[in-house]
């Protein structure tokens, strides 16, 4: 498929601009200044060669000339971004990626426009885009190397269901990264505030995390009134220590909770198609994956 990425010379649009054209996509690699992204495909491909050898460097205002449009600029400049190319995005499934933090002390915490989230202003600048979000926990690194599997789990949102479906078989088309429906954009703000949440335990923990859902068993007990196919909770199990990833570093889970508490959080939607491949229909629980240098899980 051709997807253009709007400041794809920032370490999360290369990363994802590299992985797409590594599958097959055509990727239209935009930054506001054409020769930066000239640079910057430039440096990918005597990486990557022919992986990365469908980036096709140009500006903003060519990559809006793809059907699937990622925005991918600082999160600062991703409302004036749609602001200046609304006309070319018009009928465009236009992705959200920007978590809008603000760092206190070892802290990060989610910074929220008026409409709830920057997907839900995006969409409601965009008012004749598709507006779908994806990709908020990946870090970029996990992208942008390409000999690594990728790990991470991809919720993505939206309120049009067949943009949602197509952000979903390009996330699925990359081997391993596995696309969830999250639902609405009404959601983003859950998305987008556990960005800050996830940064948060990266910093305190000196970790690198992203996201994976687990299955949890059936016998597990569901709460009152609620199937146990409808429950999801959020674990943070340890992973045993012959886990490793690419350079040999310990993987754990940031808590050593052995029992998932049953927090609902949303319901399973039976129509993923993506997710229902591993899933099921059966309750599951959110893994955080990362990497740290001390080899003790650390307690809840
Ligand atoms: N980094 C991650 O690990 C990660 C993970 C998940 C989600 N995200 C989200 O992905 C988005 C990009 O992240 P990033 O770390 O790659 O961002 P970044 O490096 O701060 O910026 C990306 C690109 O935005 C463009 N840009 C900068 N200032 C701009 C302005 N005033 N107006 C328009 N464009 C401007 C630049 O491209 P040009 O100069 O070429 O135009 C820059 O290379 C953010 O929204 C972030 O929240 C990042």
């Amino acid at each position: 498929m051709r997807i253009g990425i709007l400041g794809a010379t920032g370490p999360a649009g290369a990363g994802l601009a590299a992985r797409l054209s590594s599958v097959g996509h055509e990727v239209l690699f935009g930054s506001r200044a054409v020769d930066k992204a000239k640079v910057a495909v430039d440096e990918l491909q005597q990486k990557w060669g022919e992986r990365a050898s469908s980036l096709i460097p140009c500006d903003n205002a060519w990559a809006c000339d793809a059907p699937v449009v990622i925005l991918a600029v600082n999160a600062d400049s991703a409302i004036p971004t749609v602001k200046e190319h609304s006309e070319r995005l018009a009928n465009k499934v236009v992705v959200s990626m920007a978590n809008n933090l603000t760092r206190n002390g070892n802290e990060f915490n989610a910074v929220l426009p008026p409409h709830g989230s920057v997907a839900a202003e995006i969409q409601a600048f965009l008012w004749r885009s598709r507006v779908v979000t994806a990709f908020h926990l990946v870090p970029a690194a996990e992208f942008a190397d390409l000999d690594h599997t990728m790990e991470s789990d991809v919720v993505v949102l939206g309120d049009d269901d067949e943009a949602r479906e197509t952000l979903m078989e390009i996330t699925g088309s990359i081997p391993n990264l596995r696309a969830l429906d999250g639902g609405s954009l009404r959601n983003a703000v859950g998305m987008e505030t556990f960005a800050a949440v996830l940064l948060t335990i990266n910093v305190r923990h000196k970790m690198k995390a992203s996201l994976r859902l687990q299955t949890i068993t059936e016998s597990l007990r569901s709460p009152v009134g609620m199937a146990s196919s409808d429950r999801v909770a959020l674990s943070l199990p340890p992973l045993a220590s012959s886990d490793r990833v690419a350079g040999g570093a310990t993987k754990f889970a940031a808590c050593a909770c052995t029992t998932p508490p049953a927090v609902p959080l949303c319901r399973s939607n039976p129509g993923n198609r993506s997710a229902s491949t591993s899933a099921g229909s059966r309750p599951t629980t959110a893994r955080i994956w990362g990497t740290r240098r001390r080899t003790s899980p650390t307690t809840c």
